[in-house]
């Protein structure tokens, strides 16, 4: 079977797919309201170092071990390991991994439909259909249903297509256009009133909040969900990159395409919060605090886009088209972890494979979406906040203590032969053993405590 796995066929191909995975709800969205809530410039200072320090060599390990399998989650952790009960906690951790992927991918994709049916919205006001504009950014069960269930079709119309023809084919063409709707936001946005105030309350760091337990514990979390560690999405892509392919220097290009992408998306939130109440439009909650999370998206920015007529009109759709995206080329790097370890190891074919597991992941999502208030935020916190920690740690110690030094060596060198002279090669082994899983832990423990 293994040979007909896919594979990327160009560097560029793997970027776009990787970055596209890493650059998501959690960067154009989750970042900016972070920082906004969070001290600003001190949450993105902290925010650069865990992601480049924790984040980076966890995704290390992923995308060796993947490649060094060429197989998903279960199978891969599986075989790296020695001994009956090694294998069997390979096992249970590559199980773990892909059942907390189909989870993430469950409350994304309600998210993500929001996303399509607040793109929708500008279209429908432009067209004088009020009533079904207002129809599209109600909060409702049918709503949420319809597009979450066209959001998810989506998803599975990629992945049923593979790794060139799906994930690489969507993920170049979608990236680029991602890049340039933010750029062009983030010009015009500049240039209204109010920006440059955003403008300061993102860059200029608070120092006095820096060593905060929350805000450390925010970043961290905000770095692993945005680098898609934990849950084999990069371990799978990873098993996709050919062998002559420089690892440690594409996961640092990945590394950096995602913090700019956040760093751009916070450039475009936070001055356009403070534009929206030059506007007239209420940015701060009654203790003070800037408003965040939904209530910014969903609120705060429609109605900024609502004060500026009928260029609001294309702004709204621009920004929301973005959004989309974001969401799309990252939701299908999650419904991969377990098309992947079916086809390979229970003989389906990927079209039958993807439009089973597609379809059971839409029944979770609209489990959840009719019991919102107890299921939607139970979930989200289950998977981002309790499992990706845990599972990132696991990784860490199969790359650092199970899985032979050498054998790594050997791997990394294929695309890279002069490794050992490297400064990757005098960090990396020893970080991933001790320092991750270690610090992964305290901040875990810290959040459990707080
Ligand atoms: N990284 C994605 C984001 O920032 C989310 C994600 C998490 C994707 C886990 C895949 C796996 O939105």
């Amino acid at each position: 079977m293994q040979t007909d796995r896919g594979q990327f066929t160009s560097r560029f191909g793997f970027i776009m797919a990787a970055a596209g995975s890493a650059v998501g709800l959690g960067n154009v969205w989750g970042f900016p309201t972070n920082t906004a809530s969070n001290g600003g410039g001190a949450f993105l200072l902290m925010y650069l170092v865990l992601a480049f320090c924790l984040a980076y060599p966890a995704l290390m390990a992923e995308l060796v071990i993947g490649r060094h399998t060429q197989a998903n989650m279960v199978t891969a952790l599986k075989s790296v390991s020695r001994g009956p009960v090694m294998r069997q906690f390979g096992r249970f951790a590559g199980f773990y991994g892909i059942i907390v992927a189909s989870l993430i991918l469950s409350f994304y994709s309600i998210v993500a439909g929001w996303m399509l049916s607040f793109t929708l919205e500008p279209v429908a006001a432009g067209a004088g259909m009020a009533s079904a504009s207002e129809w599209l950014t109600n909060f409702g069960t049918e709503r949420n249903l319809l597009f979450t269930a066209a959001f998810s079709l989506l998803t599975i119309w990629v992945i049923s297509a593979g790794v060139e023809k799906g994930i690489e084919k969507w993920s170049s063409l979608l990236m680029p256009a991602l890049l340039v709707i933010l750029v062009l936001l983030i010009i015009y946005v500049l240039f209204q009133d109010g920006a440059m105030e955003g403008l300061k309350h993102y860059l200029v760091p608070d120092f006095s909040r820096i060593t905060e337990p929350k805000l450390m514990i925010s970043a961290l979390g905000q770095a692993f969900f945005s680098l898609s560690l934990g849950v084999g999405t990069m371990l799978i892509y990873g098993s996709y990159v050919k062998k002559s392919e420089n690892l440690p220097k594409l996961g640092a290009i990945v590394t950096a395409v995602d913090i700019s992408i956040a760093f751009l998306a916070g450039l475009l939130i936070l001055p356009a919060m403070f534009v929206a109440q030059k506007n007239g439009v209420s940015i701060y909650n009654e203790t003070g605090a800037l408003l965040s999370e939904d209530t910014l998206i969903f609120q705060t920015l429609p109605a900024l886009f609502d004060t500026m007529g009928d260029a609001g009109l294309i702004i709204a759709f621009a920004f929301f088209t973005l959004m989309s995206i974001a969401s799309l080329t990252s939701s299908i790097s999650m419904l991969e972890v377990p098309v992947a370890y079916t086809v390979e190891t229970h003989n389906l074919n990927r079209r039958t494979a993807t439009w089973i597991i597609g379809l059971a992941i839409l029944g979770i999502s609209a489990i959840i979406v009719l019991n919102f208030e107890s299921l939607f935020l139970f979930v989200v916190h289950l998977t981002t906040r309790y499992s990706q920690p845990l599972l990132g740690i696991a990784i860490c110690v199969f790359a650092g203590w199970v899985m032979h030094r050498h054998k790594i060596l050997e791997e990394v060198k294929q695309g890279l032969p002069e490794v050992e002279k490297t400064l990757f090669w005098k960090v990396w082994p020893v970080y991933v053993k001790f320092f991750c899983p270690t610090l992964i832990l305290l901040t875990f423990i810290q959040s459990l405590r707080g």
